[in-house]
């Protein structure tokens, strides 16, 4: 097992039993609010008082105290920690629970709620208070310029060379806590499996859009499916 390399997509579903919500369950966010009115350019166009309050919300949530990483974030960094070869998370999720739970070697494909980004200097700082329309650039000063460090609807994905990459090269890829309904996660294992010799794996509550592209799949909640694989490839590999 010496060095073997293993990718990881996370998304919502893992961050549901820390208590923040999914997109696409019944109790979703896009069963509350339209994508279109709060998470494309044209809605911050229209309406950027709407988009931050959204997103205010959303960083209100994640920095409450009964929110923290929970047995699967916290089973992923050990696996990095542990395992003798590169372990890669890719995270479509834009909380920090895997940060706070230890993994290091990770991409945020759709970025970072408690980032921000400046649209006059193009720089990002960290961010952790509710942004508005008067907010200041930490790095040029600039006022109002400021928007959240999230991938929207019609922007380009994060750091897709490097995920294509690990892609191509990796041994084992596993796909926890995603519907598979979003390019270009959703077709991530397609993209494994055409390099032929991965290992293919879907540790979801329920089965997946994209389920039966995977050789292996245990449905359940992550923090009772997360743990125990990796506690299995830990010991016996796969
Ligand atoms: N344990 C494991 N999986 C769970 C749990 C749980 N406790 N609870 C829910 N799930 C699963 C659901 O069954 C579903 O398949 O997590 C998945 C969540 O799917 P989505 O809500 O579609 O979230 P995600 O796949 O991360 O969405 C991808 O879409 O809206 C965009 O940018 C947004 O990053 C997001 C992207």
């Amino acid at each position: 097992m010496q060095g073997r390399r293993i990718v990881i997509l996370t998304g919502a579903g893992i961050s549901k039993e820390s208590g923040l919500d999914t997109f696409r369950d019944p109790d979703g966010l896009w069963a509350r609010v339209r994508i279109e009115d709060v998470a494309t350019p044209e809605a911050f166009a229209r309406d950027p008082g709407r988009v931050h309050a959204f997103y205010n919300h959303r960083r209100q949530t994640l920095l409450e105290p009964q929110v923290a990483p929970n047995a699967a974030h916290k089973a992923l960094a050990r696996l990095e920690a542990d395992w003798p070869g590169e372990v890669l998370l890719v995270t479509q999720n834009i909380d920090d629970l895997h940060e706070r739970a230890g993994s290091k070697n990770l991409i945020h494909i759709h970025g970072e709620l408690l980032k921000a980004r400046c649209l006059v200097c193009g720089g990002v700082s960290p961010w952790g208070e509710a942004m508005t329309r008067d907010s200041l650039c930490p790095l040029c000063g600039a006022e109002g310029t400021l928007r959240v460090h999230v991938v929207w609807f019609g922007e380009m994905p994060l750091e897709m060379d490097r995920i294509y990459e690990a892609l191509g090269a990796c041994d084992l890829f596993v796909s926890i806590g995603t519907s598979g309904n979003v390019y270009p996660a959703a077709g991530f294992v397609a993209e494994v499996r055409a390099g032929g010799q991965a290992h293919t794996v879907e540790l979801n509550l329920e089965p997946s859009d994209g389920f039966t592209a995977f050789a292996e799949c245990h449905h359940g909640p992550a923090t009772v499916e997360v743990p125990a694989f990796v506690e299995r490839i830990l010991a016996d590999g796969w």
